[in-house]
C-alpha cells in the first residue's frame, strides 16, 4: 500500500524526513481492527515527529497522521480514537497512562490506504459529515473537548478566549464553546482568520495581543510564548488558562506575580480519554457542526500540506484524501 513515512528526523529541514512510498499492509493483532482509511488530517503533531521533537527516534522509521475517517472490513463508517493506553494504568483516564501514546508515535499511523487499531479505538462516524470533515475530528476536536470541558470546566454563559483561532484545535474550541452557550473571544493574526473566528461563533474576534472589553473565566492556549502574557493578562481573578500546545514556542515569561496574586489556575491537557472522544462525536452530532477544512490534498501533494503548515498559511485544517 502507498503511505506517507517518517523515514529520518531533522529540527531545521523536517520535510526531507517525509516520503511518500510503497509499504506492507498493517499485521493483524488480536484484538485490533484493519480500517480502510479513506481520509486522514495534519496535525502539528507530525512536524515535531518530523522535527525530532518528543518522538523517540528509535520508533523511526513510521507511517504518519493521527487522525483517522475510514471504513472497517464490515463496512462501518468509523472515526478513530487515536490514543493507545490502558485506562487502569492512569486510575481510570488513559491520558493519565504514563506508556500512553498517540497513533503514530510506537504504532503506524493514518497516511496510508490501510490501518490496524485497536478494537476499542473504532467509534461511528457522525452521519452528516463527509469522511473528510470527519477525519478533522479526532486529535484537534478530542483535545479541545478536554481542553474545554474536563479541565476548563466550562459552563453555559462562561467567558472563553481562544488564542490562535485558525488553528485545528482553536476553531475546534470556539465551536464546541459557543455551542455550550458560552460567551467566545477569539484572536488571530490575520483579518481572514478572524473573519473566520466569527463565522465559527465567536462573539468578537480580535488581533493577537488586543484588549478585550472584559476579562475571561478561561482560555484556551495553544499558541504558546507567543500568546501566554496576553493569556494571564485576559484571566478574571480564579480564572483557568488551559494549555495543550506550545506551536510558538515553550519558555516564556512565568508573571508568577500575577498568578498568585490573582488566583491564577494553570491546567494542562493532552488527548482525551475515549469517553470524551465519544462525547465530543455525539455533541458535534446534536448540533450538525462541521470542522472547518483549508484544503484537501492527495496523499502525493503531502509535502505542499504540510508546507502551509508550517508557514503558518492554513485556516482549518489540511486533509488528505486516500
Ligand atoms: N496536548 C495535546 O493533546 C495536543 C493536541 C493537538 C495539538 N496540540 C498542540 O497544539 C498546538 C496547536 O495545534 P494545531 O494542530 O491546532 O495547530 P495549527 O492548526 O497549526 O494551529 C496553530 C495556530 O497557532 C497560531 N500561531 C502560530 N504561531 C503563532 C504566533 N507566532 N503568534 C500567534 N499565533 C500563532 C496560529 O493562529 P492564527 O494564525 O489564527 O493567529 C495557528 O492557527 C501545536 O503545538 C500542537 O502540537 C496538542
Amino acid at each position: 500500500m502507498r503511505a506517507a513515512v517518517a523515514i529520518a528526523q531533522n529540527l531545521q529541514d523536517p520535510l526531507s524526513c517525509l516520503q511518500v512510498k510503497d509499504v506492507p499492509d498493517p499485521d493483524q493483532q488480536l484484538g485490533w481492527t484493519t480500517v480502510q482509511v479513506k481520509a486522514s488530517s495534519l496535525n502539528m503533531h507530525d512536524l515535531w515527529t518530523l522535527r525530532g521533537v518528543g518522538h523517540d527516534p528509535k520508533n523511526i522509521p513510521i507511517i504518519l497522521g493521527c487522525d483517522v475517517a475510514g471504513v472497517t472490513e464490515d463496512g462501518r463508517e468509523v472515526v478513530v480514537y487515536p490514543v493507545i493506553a490502558d485506562p487502569d494504568a492512569g486510575f481510570g483516564d488513559e491520558t493519565l497512562d504514563p506508556n500512553r501514546n498517540l497513533l503514530s508515535e510506537s504504532h503506524d499511523g493514518g497516511f496510508a490506504e490501510y490501518i490496524s487499531v485497536p478494537a476499542r479505538c473504532v467509534l461511528d462516524k457522525p452521519a452528516h459529515l463527509s469522511f473528510e470533515e470527519a477525519a478533522c475530528l479526532p486529535v484537534a476536536w478530542s483535545t479541545a473537548y478536554r481542553m474545554l470541558f474536563t479541565q476548563g470546566q466550562v459552563q453555559a454563559g462562561d467567558r472563553v478566549l481562544v488564542q490562535g483561532a485558525s488553528g485545528g484545535v482553536a476553531s475546534a474550541a470556539i465551536q464546541l464553546a459557543s455551542a455550550a452557550g458560552a460567551r467566545v473571544y477569539a484572536t488571530s493574526r490575520t483579518a481572514e482568520k478572524r473573519e473566520l473566528a466569527l463565522s465559527l461563533g465567536a462573539s468578537e474576534a480580535f488581533e493577537s495581543g488586543a484588549r478585550l472589553p472584559e476579562r475571561v473565566d478561561v482560555v484556551i492556549e495553544t499558541v504558546g510564548e507567543a500568546t501566554w502574557a496576553h493569556s494571564l493578562r485576559c484571566l478574571r481573578p480564579g480564572g483557568a488558562i488551559v494549555i495543550a500546545g506550545t506551536t510558538s514556542g515553550t519558555s516564556p515569561e512565568a508573571d508568577l506575580g500575577r498568578i498568585f496574586y490573582n488566583q491564577l489556575r494553570v491546567l494542562g491537557s493532552t488527548g482525551s480519554t475515549r469517553t470524551e472522544f465519544a462525547r465530543m462525536l455525539r455533541v458535534v452530532e446534536q448540533m450538525k457542526l462541521r470542522p472547518t477544512i483549508d484544503r484537501v490534498l492527495p496523499l502525493e501533494q503531502i509535502h505542499e500540506g504540510f508546507a502551509a503548515m508550517e508557514k503558518g498559511e492554513s485556516a482549518g485544517k489540511i486533509v488528505i484524501k486516500l
